[in-house]
């Protein structure tokens, strides 16, 4: 059987934070869910997360995806392990990440699996110029791995070794929990390291194998909003990366956000400073041009959004968009339709051919088909107590500068007169006028001007 480990119970002391360090997010994901997504796809049938520090954030988000393990109080990354009661019986291999490693790739995980099924641990290394605060690899004179001193506890010459402990590990199940009872916490942070659970093994004359990840970044622990920064940063090229490869065009990946969960059709294409967000879908050949934020939206195929924000709602075919658009909290805007400059649509939908161009604000409103809606109309959904919801049947033909009073329903075909302001119901076919009538006074605007 496969089984993981996530290490997960730590302070994160260096992140200054009351948010967990691995609930931090990158690309509006905890980053300890790339890794349980990542040991998902990689084949492993049990996951356990080791909880301690702000556990309940970490549980509530997980929920029932893994199991969990208590560390309380937490004596360092061995310690940990001797909490994960639930595999102690176990046989087979597990593999052992932390839990602020959120850039490690399936390839690297089913490679160390591979690689430990003759041995009895398994390390992924890394070569680094500057092996920072990493663990460091010591070899023999076979370069076989020895051990793993701490950067805590390496001396003057052992701190200039660039080979690293990533923090990854595969083991025989059976021996990683058999030799547990070995560790000690004689070090400069009086922890129990699982890192020495290397040289026991290794005193053993038990098999520890090893390999250096191709790419280091891939490895990197998150232990600073600086190193949060850098690793949003390579997250951002992998998931723009394979996007990319998939046919989706990006005129500045660098600059272009897009959340893992998100998928997008091909042939659609991404401006720069576009963020594309939680669960979105975008469908084929979609424009979405500069400064849009689509947060749990479903966006149609040929779609055209300019600068605008739409979210939890969703978008059909042909569709246009903004620029300076809102929409938001469960609209349905239909195919064909236009939603243009400084308009704002909340839980309403919009029927489809129907057109809303500029300055408007249409609220808790069902628009049929083939409307128009006139520049600067405002639903008026809400007395200062509570919303009423209206109804704008098809065909229907709203004028500029008109306030709908809701609850109302305007009739198929209906007419209202531009700078009406409509608190009853408008019948089929009707035309509803609601202004005061227009005087013209002879002469007065010049003798007004010049008095
Ligand atoms: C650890 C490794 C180091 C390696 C580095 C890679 C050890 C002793 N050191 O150091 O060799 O180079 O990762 O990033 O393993 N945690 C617990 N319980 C604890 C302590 C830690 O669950 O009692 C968790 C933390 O939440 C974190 C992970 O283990 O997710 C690593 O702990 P951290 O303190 O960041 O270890 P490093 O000093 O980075
Ligand atoms: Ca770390």
């Amino acid at each position: 059987m496969k089984s993981a480990i996530v290490l997960a119970a730590g302070k994160g002391t260096r992140m200054k934070s009351s948010l967990g360090k691995v609930m931090h997010p990158i690309l509006h994901k905890p980053m300890i869910g790339y890794i349980i997504d990542t040991l998902k796809a990689s084949g492993v049938e049990r996951i356990i997360v080791v909880v301690g520090h702000e556990k309940e954030q970490i549980q509530a988000y997980l929920k029932d995806e893994v199991e969990y393990a208590i560390q309380e109080p937490q004596l360092g990354t061995g310690h940990a392990i001797m909490q994960v009661k639930q595999l102690a019986a176990s046989c087979g291999q597990t593999i052992l990440l932390c839990g602020d490693g959120p850039l490690i790739q399936k390839e690297t995980i089913q490679k160390a699996f591979s690689i430990n099924e003759k041995a009895a641990c398994s390390i992924v290394s890394a070569v680094l110029n500057d092996g920072a605060q990493y663990g460091r690899i010591i070899r023999d004179q076979n370069n076989e791995i020895e051990r793993i001193v701490e950067f805590k506890d390496c001396s003057a010459a052992q701190k200039k070794i660039k080979e690293i402990n990533t923090g990854i590990f595969c083991f025989d199940n059976e021996l990683l929990f058999k030799n547990l009872k070995h560790l000690k916490n004689e070090n400069k942070q009086r922890e129990y390291y699982v890192t020495d659970l290397v040289e026991i093994l290794y005193r053993q004359k038990l098999k520890v194998n090893s390999f250096v990840i191709e790419d280091p970044q891939e490895s990197m622990g998150i232990n600073d909003r600086y190193d949060l920064a850098c690793a949003s940063k390579r997250m951002q090229a992998i998931i723009n990366q394979a996007f990319m490869r998939e046919g989706v065009s990006f005129i500045d990946p660098e600059h272009t956000y897009i959340d893992r969960d998100v998928q997008i059709g091909e042939d659609t294409t991404i401006y720069p400073n576009v963020h594309i967000c939680k669960h979105s879908k975008i469908g084929k050949r979609v424009i979405i041009k500069p400064n849009s934020w689509i947060e749990d939206a479903q966006i149609g195929d040929d779609v055209v959004i300019e600068n605008s924000v739409i979210k939890n709602s969703s978008v059909d075919a042909h569709a246009q968009v903004g620029p300076m658009a809102h929409i938001r909290d469960g609209c349905h805007i239909y195919q064909n339709t236009r939603v243009g400059n400084f308009v704002e649509f909340k839980n309403s939908q919009l029927g489809d051919d129907s057109k809303c161009a500029h300055l408007t604000y249409i609220g808790d409103c069902r628009v049929g088909k083939n409307v128009n809606i006139g520049c600067g109309v405002v639903s008026v959904n809400y007395d200062g107590v509570n919303k009423f919801q209206s109804t704008i049947k098809d065909g229907a033909f709203i004028g500029s500068n008109v306030n709908l009073i809701a609850p109302i329903t305007v009739g198929e075909n209906a007419v209202v007169a531009a700078g009406s302001t409509i608190d009853q119901n408008v019948e089929d076919g009707d035309m509803a006028i609601a202004r005061g009538r227009q005087v013209n006074k002879k002469g007065k605007g010049l003798q007004y001007k010049t008095k």
